[in-house]
């Protein structure tokens, strides 16, 4: 549906939940949170982060569907029209997008590389769960070299290919119809894999780790996690959920649909926590849990392995993932090209094709650096000094320790003392519905949310704490 302005709008109220349901469920859901809840004690961790998404992540998302459906537009343009001298913040949301989609369809590749690879080589990969993914990202353990990683770019390539068809349709005939379907397939093989790790021998030690509340572990390190998880989580902090918001229609109630999204949001999240600690505390160990980024690519498969049927929960587990890694990788694109479009009437087909040129070729360098290539970037915090990691984790450094907290502090304060909370309570009210947590709301904003992210910020530049 369009209006009378051209501008699109989500056909119906389910296709704008699950279109963003389908951006904040992602891999940081599924693959990001059990790892962290298993290192943040389990069932204190589950609470510390249930209340930042209440306290925290909810008034940030709020505000960002306000901002975009208030303005109707992209987020550079949102900042625009209301006020200029916010416009950067806008523009940090756009390019910590443009990073971030360009390794993050690299790591859709490897999940179609992994779902392709449980349905015709299983053993190869239960071989050697290290030497298969090394294999992929382009390094042979066997004999030390190193080469271009052709597996892992063609399956980029496939990944991406699939993104820019769902983009190029559009709105409504891409994004939300793609979502009707992937969501549901979702939440099903979700319920599935749920089912057999429940009835698996052995898995009720993970069980009862996830959910014995014991603080005496906390740190405040383990609230930072939280916070930045929820963020990332959430799509916050970028230009996501405004541009999204700018295509939801005025009748919408957003403060209720606020609170369906990061409800089901946590739910995915908690019920992967539940899948994965207790299967791999049944299976290859607790000690393996979470440990690095190649985590869902190599531990996991100890855990396939030694499960009844392994083989196809291993690809089911995988598809569960792709869809996850598909739904929030078009909502990413789209805030990009949603800017790219807007602000430079650029055309929406041949700007999607340019932008996932870019992506795959950028995304290769991420990929290269995993292992195979020493490319590295540059990095400084006051505890380590300048440090020269891998030019991967310099992509996640600048992202999620400066980039996004940064885009989100600057639409929190934009909102609660320029924009000023009751504009936003007006936008939400503007369904007809009362909100009827607007104090809370505004207090919030005000004065919880950015101090807060203020001393995320601080602690990450000071400690060099990985956030996310
Ligand atoms: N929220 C998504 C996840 O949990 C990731 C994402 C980040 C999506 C940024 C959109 C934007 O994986």
């Amino acid at each position: 549906m369009k209006k009378s302005n051209g501008r699109a709008q989500w056909s119906s109220k389910i296709g704008f939940i699950l279109a963003a349901v389908g951006s904040a469920v992602g891999l940081g859901n599924i693959w990001k949170f059990p790892g962290k809840a298993y290192d943040g004690g389990g069932g204190a961790f589950i609470l510390i982060y249930v209340a930042i998404v209440l306290l925290i992540g909810m008034p940030v998302m709020l505000s960002e569907l306000a901002l975009g459906r208030n303005t109707q537009s992209d987020t550079v343009g949102t900042f625009r029209k209301l006020n200029k001298k916010f416009t950067w913040v806008g523009y940090i949301g756009v390019i910590v997008a443009f990073i971030i989609v360009c390794y993050y369809s690299h790591i859709g590749g490897w999940v179609l590389r992994y779902i392709a690879g449980y349905i015709i080589e299983p053993n190869k990969i239960f071989a050697d769960p290290k030497a298969y993914c090394y294999n992929m990202l382009g390094y042979s353990i066997a004999d030390g070299s190193s080469f271009i990683p052709w597996t892992a770019i063609i399956f980029a390539a496939i990944f991406i290919a699939a993104n820019a068809i769902i983009i190029i349709k559009g709105v409504e005939g891409g994004i939300e119809k793609f979502n009707k379907v992937g969501m549901p397939a979702l939440f099903a093989i979700l319920i599935i894999l749920l089912v057999r790790v429940i009835t698996m021998d052995g898995t009720g030690e993970g069980l009862r780790y996830m959910m014995t509340v014991d603080f005496s572990n906390v740190t405040f390190d383990t609230l930072l996690t939280a916070l930045g998880q929820a963020f990332y989580s959430l799509s916050l902090g970028m230009a996501i959920m405004t541009t999204y918001g700018s295509y939801v229609p005025k009748s919408e109630n957003l403060a209720k649909n606020t609170a369906l999204i990061c409800i089901m949001d946590t739910i995915v999240a908690l019920v992967s926590g539940f899948i994965v600690v207790p299967a791999v505390f049944a299976t290859v160990g607790s000690e393996s849990v979470g440990k690095g980024a190649l985590f869902a690519f190599v531990s996991l498969a100890g855990v396939f392995e030694q499960m009844p049927g392994g083989a196809f929960f291993g690809m089911m587990f995988y598809l569960l993932l792709f869809f996850a890694a598909l739904s929030s990788c078009i909502s990413i694109i789209e805030g990009v090209v949603a800017f790219l479009t807007e602000q430079f009437g650029c055309k929406r087909k041949s700007i999607t094709i340019w932008l996932c040129i870019a992506m795959l070729v950028i995304g290769s360098v991420y990929t290269s650096t995993q292992a195979a290539f020493g490319i590295k970037g540059i990095w400084f915090d006051f505890k380590n000094g300048v440090t020269y990691p891998a030019f991967c984790d310099f992509m996640e450094f600048i992202t999620d320790r400066v980039m996004i907290p940064l885009c989100a502090l600057g639409i929190t304060v934009f909102v609660g003392w320029f924009w000023k909370p009751q504009s936003a309570v007006a936008e939400v009210e503007s369904s007809g519905v009362k909100f009827k947590l607007a104090g809370v709301y505004g207090f919030l904003i005000k004065y919880v949310v950015p101090v807060s992210i203020t001393v995320i910020l601080a602690v990450s530049i000071i400690t060099g704490t990985t956030l996310s």
